[in-house]
This record gives structure tokens, sequence and C-alpha cells, in this order.
């Protein structure tokens, strides 16, 4: 599970890398080649230019597209900015597009030198929760929460919707942010009823993961 987990990551960020190299590229050309055009034939001819500002938006907008699936795809942020600001980031940008729902990130201590396993399976496990709170909830309020040393707990909780333990359909989002947890070594506990909201609380030992892990390599 460990290495499918890594082989999905290795080719999450081949992918994110290929979609920069390529279709990022040709899409800037088309629309550097659409502006020269536009600049070209603003006098001589007006039809051919409000074409080109066409072809400008459109590729503008296949840019950010495309921009978009890079962020998801290889979270280029946990390099730049390390894991805390990475989901600051990520928490600020959802509440952004939450008019209604107020996501509150807090964290207690110091996540500087987490390994990078580490990270990108946290920063992931947010990223889904947040996304079913998006899908599923309507919630007011979501906080994120990130504390403790030597075990380190990661706590989601929403005042939304809720679902029935027993009868929820579990899908790839869930299952995955179990594989993770059991990746970790840590543990998960979901809890929820309808109308009641969702909390996902996950613990893992910080040490132990790394000594466990040098171990069964
Ligand atoms: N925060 C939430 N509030 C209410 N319902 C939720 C919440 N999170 C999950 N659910 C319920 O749990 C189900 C399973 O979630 P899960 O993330 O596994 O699957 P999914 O989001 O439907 O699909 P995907 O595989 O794309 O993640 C959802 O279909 C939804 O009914
Ligand atoms: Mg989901």
């Amino acid at each position: 599970m460990r290495k499918s987990i890594t082989v999905q990551e290795e080719e999450r960020r081949y992918l994110a890398q290929e979609l920069h190299d390529s279709l990022g590229q040709s899409v800037s050309a088309i629309k550097a080649i659409a502006v020269s055009i536009e600049e070209r034939s603003r006098i001589t001819d007006p039809v051919v230019s409000d074409s080109m500002k066409y072809i400008e938006q459109v590729a503008g907008a296949a840019y950010s597209s495309v921009r978009d699936l890079m962020v998801s795809l290889r979270p280029a942020v946990l390099d730049e900015l390390g894991l805390i600001h990475a989901l600051n980031q990520m928490v600020d940008d959802w509440n952004l597009h939450h008019e209604d729902t107020f996501c509150r990130f807090r964290f207690e201590g110091n996540y500087r030198n987490l390994d990078e396993e580490l990270q990108i399976n946290i920063y992931r496990i947010v990223q889904e929760a947040l996304t079913n709170i998006s899908k599923y909830a309507k919630a007011e309020n979501v906080s994120v929460t990130i504390s403790g040393e030597e075990i380190i707990s990661l706590l989601i909780v929403d005042d939304g919707k809720g679902f029935d333990m027993d009868t929820v359909t579990r899908n790839m989002g869930l299952t995955g942010i179990r594989d993770r947890v059991t990746l970790l070594r840590g543990e998960l506990e979901i809890a929820s009823r309808p109308g009641k909201g969702v909390s996902i609380q996950i613990e893992f030992p910080k040490v132990d993961y790394f000594r466990r892990r040098s171990g069964d390599r």
C-alpha cells in the first residue's frame, strides 16, 4: 500500500511536470501568437483582430485550468512553503470559494522538519476532507487543527449535514484517507450523525514513524 501511494505521488508529479512542459507551454504559445496577430490586424482587419482577442481569452482560460490541474496534482507549495503555510494557503483559498462557510485553520507546534511523505499525506487528507465538505456538508463552520509534537494530531470538524455511519458508502475519498492513515501508522476515527456534522480525527506518531520506517525498508 505504501508503494502504491508513493507510486501514485510519483505519477502525479510526472503528470504535473508534463502538463507544465507540454500543454502549458503550447497554450501559452497559442496565446502569444494570438496577441501578436491581434496587434498587427487591429487597424487593417478588425474582424480578425476581434477573433484573436477571443482566442486570447480562451487560451487564458485553458491555461488557468492547466495551472489548477498542476496544483492539484502536485502540491508544489509543500516544497516552497512547507506544510503549515501550504495548508494555510489551501484553507485561505477554500474560504475564498465558499462564501457561506468559514474554515478556520489552527496549529500548535513546529512542523518544519516533517518527512516529505508525511507532509504530502497530511496535505492530501485535508484536501479530500475539505472537498467532501464542499460537496456534501452545507456547513457553516469548519475547523482544521494540527497539534502535538511526538503524537501529531489532525482534526477536521464541520457542522454540516453529516451522514449515517451505518449506511454511508465509503468511496475513494474516505477509503484513501484510511489508507494514508494506515501508511502513517496512525489511528483514524470518523464520527458523524445525520444533522450533526462530521469529525475526522487522526493521530500518528512522529518519532515512531521514522524509526519503524527505517526498519522496514
Ligand atoms: N463532510 C461531509 N458531510 C456530509 N457527508 C459527507 C461528508 N464527507 C463524506 N460524506 C459522505 O460520505 C460519502 C463518502 O465520501 P467519499 O469521500 O468516500 O466519497 P465521495 O466524495 O462520494 O467520492 P470520491 O471518491 O470522489 O471522494 C459521500 O458520498 C457523502 O455521502
Ligand atoms: Mg470524497
